[in-house]
């Protein structure tokens, strides 16, 4: 290139030439290759969720006519229309990550069933990024968590991203174009979410959190620490791989050492493993060590205790150029053929929910608040397990998997054996198996191929691909079919997941007693939730659990056929929650999903009721529906239902009893009995002791609404959420079960990030600060903003009823801190 041409680049670039920046790297590179000395410093990790600015739309790029303009264009650095480092964006919306967009869009009825009748399309998002002068000489790589759904990322004008993946992260080295001091560094991604990837509700844009990671040269790749303990017959120890990259421009030696340790031993309490390595130019390598481990307080699911896992890099200087801490839980886990699954050797009943990522009023832009109240709401079910279908999650929500104790089904999203997708469930094991949750690699669900030959060969390099990254956990598939045919996807995994079929346990097992399985599916029991009176026309399904979609099962018998067999490891109900989207058996205007056992907030349907009286052993559960507010339908006959693990149960209706009855801890225990206002009340009995009482009571007209509040306080981080319900009360306080007013929010001292009441035909935006209650109830998800401490002051008003008033304090905590952007 000739200086012209090179004038050229530099004009393409938005550089001037004389941009002291660009002449003196351009120098640097042509006159002194090394001038950058490795930086001993640790790594910072900054957020980037600062400082966007978004455009939902396409911005095409223009025609190139003409020679000069065709040869430029075609030169890295070169990017043009929007994604050029001079597009003035300053008219763009400004955002902040995580951002759905979306979940803003309205719902239309030409929009997809499937992703909730929510208008998708082509956005664009960008960033100025200042990276200081003594920046210069890191390693700066760009971490983005979740782009949905293709995605073109470029980086001063240079593209440096294309990905076919809404579900996996993006990892970018940015450290060759980076620009230091007063000139800023343009980010731009174009999010094409028209693409779709799945038949539920995906969300769109950077809908996860953004991260700008700066390393010495010598690093730690990027989940780059692999430990995940086991035992064997020389008993517990922690086989380590480290991988080292070295950005710089001369070999490296370094010092890798990895400490373990817990609040009761330490870091540095037991012995470490240590290995010198020295790194070539642009060279990575691995390093193993093996650290025995006596005596480890075991993760469980009912103890998730987890180790602290620090793994540091140093010179030879002893300076400490790099370190990373990973979390490790001591398990062992098996399945047997005939026994089904076990979690350090004691036999764990797999009772597990699949769930799709998104919560009412978020979208798939979920905060680590809202999923930590939704791994809450599943651990009072007795719920054990998790399969996340059927794509990989965020990684906070897999560590909060860890901390909660969920066993976890992880799930690759695209079935194919080609580069481009091997490289997604490559980075899946590779970013999630130090997870003491994770016990099962899924590589598919429900796969026309799974019954042929090709599908045989596809599972079979897919699984040898996982198994390359980690042997300790099993490789599963969620089958549909074929399961017979001569050759097919059971073949070619560890265990057989089947979905629904439960014909097929018995003639399964018997053809192959040696190979483990398990339900990776069942149920898509169909339920409205609070709704007791079916009307299809109105797309209203009763919660007495006797709805299942065609291919499914109510829950109570889809349990009934894994419960009564050992060798069927577990169930996983379709699903935990309702999602956007997937309406089935219903489409327009319904929006959401009928199949979860709690509603698209996590509210309590019937199937609640039921679970907690199948799964829950060491304590008296007891449930009770309907509601008891039946106006207008005095004498006629209303079925009441029980769900309880007591021995016997016994309805009263206005005191009277209306039968006492042995428990059917499938069935569960119903009655029906003539309406008349008061109360239903349920004892439920151990050895002829009532253990357990539930009334539910006619109440008079709603008077107020309250306002209850999920925990305590919230921290001014500006990513602290949290849900709020909302109810309409009567004058004795009673929850007015029917209520469905329109309620209008104030907030001070906080952000309202999205609304819900678990209608799934509701058509009122999830934005905003106005929502109807829907039998009975409402949700609105608040947020702290950042640094911001006090209180947080919720208003509630509804016609006609008392206002409502909540104090949430929002208390100072650590503040993870950003990347400087231009904002
Ligand atoms: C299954 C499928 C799920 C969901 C479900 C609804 O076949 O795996 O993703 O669509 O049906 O019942």
């Amino acid at each position: 290139m000739n200086r012209r041409e090179l004038f050229k680049g530099a004009s393409a670039l938005g550089l001037a030439a004389s941009t002291p920046g660009f002449v003196s790297r351009a120098v640097a590179a042509t006159t002194s290759p090394s001038v950058v000395a490795p930086v001993a410093s640790p790594r910072q990790v900054l957020l980037l969720n600062k400082g966007w600015r978004f455009f939902a739309g396409d911005i095409p790029f223009s025609p190139i006519i003409g020679h000069d303009a065709t040869y430029d264009a075609a030169k890295a650095g070169a990017a043009r229309g929007a994604a050029s480092p001079k597009f003035d964006d300053s008219a763009w919306q400004p955002v902040t990550l995580p951002h759905d967009f979306v979940s803003f869009q309205p719902i239309e009825e030409s929009g997809n069933v499937d992703q909730g009748y929510r208008r998708r399309g082509v956005a664009w998002y960008r960033n100025m990024l200042r990276f200081e002068p003594q920046d210069d000489g890191k390693h700066i790589e760009l971490q983005l968590d979740g782009v949905a759904t293709f995605a073109t990322v470029w980086f001063n004008g240079t593209l440096v991203n294309r990905n076919w993946s809404g579900y996996n992260s993006i990892y970018i080295d940015l450290t060759p174009y980076a620009t230091y001091g007063d000139q800023l560094n343009s980010l731009v991604v174009r999010v094409d979410a028209e693409a779709m990837e799945g038949w539920w509700y995906e969300g769109g844009g950077l809908y996860r959190d953004a991260w700008i990671v700066k390393r010495n040269p010598v690093h730690i790749k990027t989940d780059g620490v692999f430990a995940h303990p086991v035992k064997d017959e020389h008993g517990w120890h922690v086989p380590v791989e480290v991988t080292i990259y070295n950005s710089g421009d001369k070999t490296e030696t370094v010092r890798v050492h990895t400490d373990i340790g817990d609040e009761k031993s330490p870091a540095g309490t037991r012995p470490g493993g240590t290995k010198q390595v020295s790194i070539a130019p642009l060279g990575s390598t691995v390093v193993n060590y093996d650290i025995p481990f006596a005596n480890p307080h075991l993760w469980s699911v009912d103890t998730p205790h987890l180790y602290q896992v620090t793994t540091s890099l140093t010179s030879e200087t002893d300076a400490v150029l790099d370190q990373v801490t990973t979390h490790a839980g001591f398990r062992t886990q098996r399945f047997d053929a005939q026994k089904g699954f076990f979690l350090n050797d004691q036999p764990v009943k797999l009772k597990g929910v699949c769930l799709h990522q998104d919560h009412a009023g978020v979208g798939t832009a979920v905060p680590d608040g809202v999923n930590d109240f939704r791994l809450r709401r599943l651990k009072s079910l007795g719920c054990n397990a998790i399969r996340f279908s059927h794509n990989a999650q965020s990684k906070e929500l897999m560590e909060a998997c860890d901390r909660h104790g969920f066993l976890v089904m992880a799930e690759n999203r695209n079935f194919n054996a080609s580069p481009d997708y091997m490289a997604q469930l490559e980075w899946l094991v590779r970013r999630d198996r130090n997870h003491p949750s994770v016990f099962l690699w899924s590589v598919f669900n429900e796969e026309p191929m799974q019954g042929t030959p090709a599908g045989y060969q596809m599972v079979r390099r897919m699984s040898s691909v996982v198994k390359s990254l980690d042997t300790t956990r099993p490789v599963t598939a969620a089958m549909s079919g074929g399961l017979f045919t001569p050759l097919n996807v059971s073949h070619a995994v560890d265990v057989v997941g089947i979905n629904y079929q439960q014909g097929q346990y018995d003639p399964f097992h018997a053809a192959h007693p040696d190979k483990p399985m398990f339900s990776s599916e069942d149920s898509s029991a169909l339920m409205t939730r609070g709704a007791f009176v079916t009307d299809k026309k109105a797309q209203v399904l009763a919660s007495y659990d006797d709805e299942a979609a065609g291919w499914g099962e109510t829950h109570r018998d889809a349990w009934k056929q894994i419960d009564t067999r050992d060798f069927v490891a577990g169930t996983f109900v379709w699903t935990g929650f309702d999602y956007h989207g997937e309406p089935k058996p219903f489409n327009w205007p319904s929006n959401s999903s009928y199949f979860g056992i709690m509603d698209l907030c996590g509210f309590d349907k019937t199937a609640v009721h039921i679970h907690r009286a199948q799964w829950i052993k060491d304590k008296p559960v007891l449930g009770l529906v309907p509601h008891w507010n039946w106006a207008g339908s005095e004498g006629e006959p209303i079925m009441v239902m029980a769900c309880t693990n007591a021995e016997e149960v016994e309805l009263f209706v206005n005191g009277k009893s209306a039968g006492r009855q042995k428990t059917d801890k499938y069935e569960m225990n119903r009655w029906t009995v003539p309406y008349a206002a008061g109360r239903i009340e349920a004892r439920a009995y151990n050895s002829a002791k009532v253990v357990s009482t539930v009334i539910n009571e006619t109440t008079g007209k709603p008077v107020a609404l309250r306002l209850t509040q999920d925990r305590p306080a919230l921290i001014a981080d500006g990513r602290d959420a949290q849900p709020i319900m909302v109810e309409a009360v009567d004058v004795k306080g009673r929850t007015v079960p029917l209520a469905n007013h329109m309620i209008t929010y104030e907030i001070a001292g906080g952000a309202i990030i999205g609304l819900g009441n678990g209608d799934p035909i509701s058509l009122e935006p999830e934005k905003g600060n106005r929502r109807s209650l829907f039998n009975g109830l409402g949700q609105v998800i608040v947020q702290s903003i950042e640094a911001q401490t006090g209180t947080l002051k919720l208003h509630a008003t509804a016609p006609g009823l008392k206002p409502a008033d909540l104090s949430i304090p929002v208390k100072a905590g650590p503040i993870p801190q950003s990347q400087p952007t231009r904002a």
